[in-house]
């Protein structure tokens, strides 16, 4: 399972369609502020960006239009499938894209893609990653002055249900103990990515702003709430194969509140903005 959501196999577009409402309802409209500010003030005739694990180019859609034009987006990805979608994605006149389908943990990959770039993007990407990369990351954004990091939608580990229930914490310990697996980029950091590429940033010489980005969702979003039980109880399983039988009644009780409109889940994210 590749997503920390989602029992779909790897990252699937209908996954990624998902989540996009609640994505983009849930940015930090402070930092992106903040983030439109410091690009005005570049003077670059072409705002360069590169999107980390793009997907199917939701950064894309919800950042390009807050942004001056033109602007040049390389999303990178190294599912070619996801790519495809998002080269073919609507967008804002004067942005253009091309795609890299490239594994970003290959060390090799980072130098040559950043070259140019003003602007490094990356949602729902950091706690698939290691610490390892995360430090490679700032490394090359630190040589820059100038360069822009702007790590949205980051799971921070916090999943708070409405009406609560005594195996909720237990399951959130399961699940956030399987985010911590390898997920292609050696062990990653899960829950702690936000803060550590935080204090990453501040120690390579960056100003940061961190900033909450939670899902709250509720009896509209069930669409994308029972996936994500299910991806939390198989996350779950995984870890503690012993539990098989509480994890199971957990997911069943969840699942038919949230057909029935009474679950509602609230799912920590943070997003990080580091300026160089
Ligand atoms: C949770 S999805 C987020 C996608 C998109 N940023 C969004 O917000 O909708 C994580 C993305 O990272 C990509 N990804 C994961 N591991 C990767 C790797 N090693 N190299 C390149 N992309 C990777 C996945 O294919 C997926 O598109």
């Amino acid at each position: 399972m590749r997503d920390e959501h989602s029992q779909l196999s790897g990252f699937s577009a209908e996954w990624l369609a998902l989540r996009a409402a609640a994505d983009r309802r849930s940015r930090s409209q402070p930092l992106l502020a903040v983030l439109r500010r410091r690009v005005v003030a570049t003077p670059a005739r072409r705002l360069r960006i590169l999107d980390l694990g793009a997907g199917t180019g939701s950064t894309l859609a919800a950042v390009a239009p807050l942004l001056p034009r033109p602007q040049q987006w390389t999303l990178a990805d190294d599912e070619a499938a996801l790519l495809r979608i998002a080269a073919t994605g609507r967008r804002p006149s004067g942005t253009s894209v091309q795609t890299a389908a490239v594994d970003l943990a290959d060390p090799r990959a980072l130098p040559g893609l950043m070259d140019g770039t003003h602007v490094v993007s990356a949602s729902a990407l950091l706690d698939l990653t290691s610490r390892d990369w995360c430090r490679r990351l700032v490394r090359l954004m630190a040589r820059r002055s100038g360069a822009v990091l702007y790590a949205a939608l980051t799971y921070d580990g916090r999943i708070v249900f409405d009406p609560p229930e005594p195996f909720d914490a237990p399951l959130c310990r399961l699940f956030n103990r399987h985010q911590r697996g390898d997920k292609g980029f050696g062990a990653a950091l899960g829950p702690a990515a936000a803060p550590e590429l935080a204090a990453l940033a501040a120690a390579a010489g960056a100003a940061v702003r961190t900033a909450h980005s939670d899902w709250r969702l509720g009896a509209a979003d069930a669409a994308l709430v029972r996936p994500m039980i299910r991806g939390w109880a198989a996350a779950a399983r995984e870890v503690a194969p012993e539990q098989e039988t509480a994890i199971t009644a957990w997911a069943a009780r969840r699942t038919a509140q949230a057909g029935e409109g009474r679950l509602r889940v609230r799912i920590g994210h943070r997003d990080v903005l580091a300026c160089w």
